[in-house]
């Protein structure tokens, strides 16, 4: 039953103690979160496992590619562990490195050798991979010059990669690099989209000539599910209610919004507002009721009426937590995700270009 492992996960914490440290995202169930001792977004997840020192085993409740970028951030002794190893992000699937290779050399044929500067300087294409991403493409995106970006700082790594390429190949988000390259002032003309299953050549050349930014076909399931029709409905509920909405969404939504902004942002934003306020949110359902139940004072629904939650994230079950503690209670570390050095190498070049380019 649900209280009988919240005992046992609890009685493992205590056994481990500083040996081990529990993160959870924003997006996880309460029975998970109540046993983390960070609770953040991607990014800050991964800051804090570089802040436990002391901890012999890291056990993220989180998705696939979380832990391992928690695995190229932490200490080699360290052991990242996922405690349901299908929890995966079904966005970062949507770019695998077989398939980001081939588009790779097919933009090679039509701009020349990619690593090849202009007379400004510039090389024809920089790729920038959204951190939702696995840790090969981290590793490619090194590999080729480019840089990791997440939601809070996609503007300041698209400017890092304009001042370094005539353009940008972004994924696998389509919706985070439209939104932020839009709001930027990229006219959508010079967005487009590529088409890995359309043959080189012909209209492939005629579109990407004078593209800015290479959109990627990849979405997050549970962001393009808002619509302009349900802010529509929250402005006609609620008169006066602040709809902000996370820029995963599409791009239409993003426009009807009062604001876009990753998790962080939202947060922030709510916690600022000192008079009494309806927000409508556009994100995920546990961060949202979390988000609601923490500031009372606002009315703060999600605008999908139909309960969203990330169904991968979803899969971690406080019996997997419950399992991996006790497991390590017992000396052996299963669900251990390890990077591989020659994907690490390269994966923390592109992540270490992120922190120096500046949120
Ligand atoms: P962050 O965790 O970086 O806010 O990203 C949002 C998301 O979709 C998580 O998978
Ligand atoms: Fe992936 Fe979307 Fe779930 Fe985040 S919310 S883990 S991007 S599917």
């Amino acid at each position: 039953s649900e209280t009988e492992l919240h005992a046992r996960i609890t009685a493992a914490k205590t056994t481990l103690g500083d040996r081990v440290v529990v993160l959870g995202h924003f997006y996880q169930r309460e029975e998970v979160v109540t046993h983390a001792d960070y609770v953040g977004d991607s990014f800050q997840l991964a800051n804090a496992a570089l802040t436990q020192p002391q901890a012999e085993a890291i056990v993220f409740c989180g998705v696939h590619f979380m832990a391992e970028t928690a695995d190229l951030l932490s200490r080699p002794d360290q052991a990242v562990i996922l405690p349901n190893l299908a929890a995966g992000c079904s966005m970062a699937d949507m770019a695998s490195i077989d398939e980001v290779e081939d588009c790779w050399e097919q933009l090679a044929e039509i701009y020349g050798p990619l690593d090849a500067a202009d007379a400004d300087g510039l090389v024809p294409v920089i790729p920038v991979t959204y951190m939702n991403s696995s840790a090969a493409i981290k590793g490619f995106v090194g590999r080729h010059g480019g840089i990791v970006c997440t939601s809070s700082n996609a503007r300041a790594v698209l400017e890092w990669a304009f001042a370094r390429g005539r353009r940008v190949l972004f994924f696998p988000d389509q919706h985070l690099g439209r939104n932020t390259a839009k709001a930027m002032g990229v006219p959508l003309e010079q967005m487009p989209m590529w088409n890995p299953r359309r043959p080189l050549g012909g209209s492939a050349e005629a579109d990407l000539g004078d593209a800015r930014v290479i959109l990627w076909h990849g979405f997050c399931s549970v962001h393009r599910r808002f619509t302009v029709d349900q802010i529509a409905t929250a402005r006609a509920e609620h008169p006066g209610v602040r709809v902000i909405v996370h820029p995963e969404c599409p791009m239409a939504v993003v426009d009807a919004a009062d604001e876009a902004g990753s998790t962080d942002y939202i947060r922030k934003a709510i916690a600022a507002a000192t008079e009494p306020t309806t927000f409508a949110i556009g994100t995920e359902i546990n961060l949202v009721q979390r988000l609601a139940a923490q500031y009372p004072q606002h009315e703060i629904f999600c605008l999908d009426p139909v309960v969203c939650p990330c169904s991968t994230m979803y899969r971690i079950h406080p019996g997997y937590l419950a399992w991996v503690l006790e497991e390590l209670v017992a000396g052996r570390v299963v669900n251990r995700i390890t990077v591989p050095g020659d994907v690490a190498d390269p994966a923390r070049v592109a992540l270490d270009r992120m922190l120096a380019a500046k949120p």
